[in-house]
């Protein structure tokens, strides 16, 4: 397995806010080879000028990630620009079931977008980084997907199956010196929460959370949990019994 300590060609999913747009922001640099996407022209432009300022050569995309075809022609040709170091697959969407049950569409776009989304992104670029033997693969979970929550069950749901996709991937592609990390953050300051009316417990800066992600990827972490609290708090769910956490989970507010 190899991979490289200060990647100098980045593909970032979802880099036009939050947490993407702070990764591209922290790793911009002279020297440094941004690919980055999302929906929004302006919010990409915004922080594609923010990257260039700082140094770093932007190629900036807006495009779906459930574009299958649309996603590998994009990353070959990224690829083929400068060869990709890391890929971190961010892209996300999230709703919960404040209305009583999520409805049949939404639970299918959640899914579409945080579980083929991932898919889109990382197979290009594992396709491309195996003759090389080389190379990082990032997969943007959380710490909802550590448990089913009533509050946010397809997201809750579509992050627990990127957690194990990427914990088997790691073992999978050891043989091909690839290096796969599953980022599992707990609650972070973005567009996603800013809809959330409900106290979240120990939430930080996208900032901060690029930060810590940004320093356990140079160390290889297979898993990036963060912060701590919220580990141990969704540890404690997953050990109890289900007779007991069902009512309780039930009771929390839910995400509109
Ligand atoms: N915030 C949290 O508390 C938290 C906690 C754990 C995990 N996460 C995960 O972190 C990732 C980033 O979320 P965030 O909090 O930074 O939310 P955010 O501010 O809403 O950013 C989401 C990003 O994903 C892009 N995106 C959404 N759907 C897309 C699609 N179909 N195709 C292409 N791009 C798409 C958005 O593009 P546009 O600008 O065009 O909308 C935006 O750049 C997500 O995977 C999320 O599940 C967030």
């Amino acid at each position: 397995m190899s991979y490289a300590r200060n990647p100098h060609s980045i593909l970032i999913t979802g880099a036009s806010s939050g947490i993407g747009a702070a990764l591209a922001v922290a790793y911009a640099a002279p020297g440094v080879t941004l690919a980055l996407s999302g929906r929004n022209q302006a919010r990409l432009d915004d922080i594609s000028t923010q990257c260039r300022e700082s140094g770093a050569e932007v190629f900036a995309r807006v495009i779906n990630v459930t574009d299958i075809a649309g996603m590998k022609s994009w990353i070959d040709e990224m690829d083929a620009q400068s060869p990709l170091d890391l890929v971190i697959a961010n892209a996300g969407i999230s709703s919960g079931s404040a209305r009583d049950s999520e409805e049949e569409a939404q639970t299918r776009s959640i899914f579409s977008v945080n579980l083929e989304g991932v898919l889109n992104t990382i197979w290009p670029a594992i396709d491309a980084m195996r003759p090389r033997k080389t190379g990082q693969l990032a997969i943007v979970a959380s710490i909802a997907g550590f448990r089913g929550l009533p509050g946010a069950p397809a997201y809750s749901a579509s992050k627990a199956a990127v957690l194990n996709y990427g914990d088997a991937l790691r073992g999978m592609l050891l043989v091909d010196g690839i290096h796969v990390s599953v980022i599992c953050p707990g609650y972070v300051v973005s567009r996603m929460t800013d809809t959330n009316t409900f106290p979240m417990p120990f939430l930080m800066s996208a900032d901060k959370a690029a930060g810590t992600i940004k320093r356990r990827l140079a160390k290889a972490k297979g898993r990036i949990v963060f912060p701590w609290p919220m580990l141990w708090l969704m540890r404690v769910l997953q050990a109890l019994p289900i007779a007991l956490t069902d009512p309780f989970l039930s009771r929390l507010p839910k995400k509109n």
